[in-house]
């Protein structure tokens, strides 16, 4: 690797195979996530999905939980968890979430507490022993709230009192969301296909390398004449 300390990790977010190889391929992915409505629209069952996912990526793949109540959703993780090594259990910020997650931290089960939309949620589910906390902010853009300020106001927090929940930004909408993430100090951004490719994306960039061919072009028929 060429960087000295931990950067900002990539995740996709997406539950479909051929997106997922996509971007495993060009070398800069670290993760996925799915969620129930990304899982809907791949038409398989959701256990074979995750394994096959986990076939592709080494590295953390979030699996949700769909129960309500906390025996459900252990149950429902303690099935997930017997998947892959990498399987991490997805669980919503609520108070039956937060008592799943305390239960699972301490059977050494990794989690991703999803649905966040508020700094004190974030602080309560670090409590209980959160692997990655996401706070999504794409969807509070859309009511007219800045999501960044969440991912700020977590750091901070976080970092006030030495709290290892790694900050997960999702609802990742464009390339934006995800240099702001990188520049507050977020651990992971996870992000759709569509994003991560326009993170490599330049006019001018297109532009040089039309300049550079097309001269590369005129300099080789010279020669010839
Ligand atoms: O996986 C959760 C999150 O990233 C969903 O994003 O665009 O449906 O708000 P979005």
């Amino acid at each position: 690797l060429c960087y000295k300390e931990e950067t900002v990790k990539l995740f996709i977010d997406t539950a479909n195979l051929d997106e997922i190889k996509k971007a495993n391929s060009y070398g800069v992915l670290d993760g996925v996530t799915t969620n129930p409505t990304l899982l809907s629209k791949e038409k398989e069952e959701p256990m074979v999905q995750f394994k096959k996912i986990c076939e592709i990526v080494k590295g953390p793949v979030s699996a949700e939980v769909t129960s309500l109540d906390a025996e459900g959703m252990l149950a429902e993780a303690k099935e997930l968890a017997q998947i892959s090594s990498n399987i991490v259990i997805k669980v919503p910020c609520t108070i039956d979430g937060l008592k799943t997650t305390k239960e699972l931290s301490a059977s050494g089960i990794k989690t991703n507490l999803t649905l966040c939309f508020s700094p004190s949620q974030a602080l309560l589910v670090a409590k209980a022993g959160a692997t990655y906390v996401s706070p999504f902010v794409g969807r509070l853009d859309d009511i007219s709230t800045e999501g960044m300020n969440l991912i700020e106001d977590i750091r901070v927090i976080y970092d006030n009192y030495g709290i290892e929940t790694q900050i997960l930004v999702a609802s990742i909408r464009h390339p934006l969301h995800f240099v702001e993430a990188a520049r507050i100090g977020a651990d992971v951004a996870t992000v759709p296909l569509s994003v991560i490719e326009k993170l490599m994306k330049h006019p001018l960039t297109d532009i040089g390398i039309k300049r550079f061919s097309d001269d590369w072009e005129k300099l080789k028929t010279s020669l010839v004449k």
